[in-house]
């Protein structure tokens, strides 16, 4: 399974891909506003970041970028991914599962650009991203289980239809807020998790672990070295 760091803060993604070994990163205009920098910024900042690390492709760090959520054209969408997508090799181009969005994902797929079809709710709106060939999907469970909806079902079915017919684009299972729906996905068998870095903090460790060191500590202290 690959972890996603959801996060558009350079130090987030320097802390989360030195410590956890994260795979890719996803951004989102909240994220970006979160950032406190101006959108083109961050994009530079984190192509500069990547070029550190020679990280120099999708294929090894893809780092999704969102379009304009204004936008409702596919023609618009596909414009603005091209812009984007030439920023940087490791750019995948994020745009929403609606229907404008899924002609730009097919659009720019077929030119060459990688696309993960963002904001889906159902299993049957997860159907067309991979039919067109999308890179990745990205299914949504914490905003989900804030409104009181299963996710298990929901991303059980997801992953079942993609093995079924044996579908490429790979699973983002997204809003990802605890270690349980970490570990859940997995289970299920979806490709990749993406979190925020505070959610793989408290996920990684367990107070047994810092209780347990403790314990440790002392005895070496009451052991003689020699
Ligand atoms: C995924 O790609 C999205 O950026 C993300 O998971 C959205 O969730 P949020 O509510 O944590 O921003």
């Amino acid at each position: 399974m690959k972890f996603f760091l959801d996060s558009a803060k350079l130090d987030e993604i320097d802390l989360a891909h030195g410590t956890f070994g994260i795979d890719g990163v996803t951004t989102n205009p909240r994220h970006v506003q979160n950032s406190g920098k101006p959108f083109k910024v961050v994009l530079r900042d984190i192509s500069a970041w990547l070029a550190e690390r020679k990280l120099s492709g999708w294929a090894q760090f893809p780092v999704s970028v969102e379009i304009n959520p204004h936008l409702s054209t596919a023609a618009d969408m596909v414009r603005e991914g091209k812009v984007f997508a030439a920023m940087n090799p490791c750019f995948v181009i994020k745009v929403p599962c609606t229907e404008a969005g899924l002609a730009a994902s097919r659009l720019l797929e077929r030119d060459g650009i990688r696309t993960n079809v963002t904001l889906v709710f159902s299993a049957s709106q997860a159907l067309p991203p991979a039919k067109n060939g999308a890179l990745f999907v990205s299914p949504f469970i914490g905003w989900k289980e804030e409104s009181g909806e299963d996710t298990a079902q929901f991303l059980s079915d997801v992953v079942t239809m993609y093995r079924n017919y044996g579908f490429r684009t790979q699973i983002i299972v997204a809003a990802v807020r605890n270690g349980k729906q970490i570990v859940e996905a997995a289970r299920l068998g979806a490709d990749i998790v993406t979190a925020g870095l505070a959610v793989y903090q408290a996920a990684f460790e367990h107070p047994f672990t810092r209780k347990g060191l403790a314990i440790f500590q002392d005895a070496w202290d009451k052991t003689a070295p020699e």
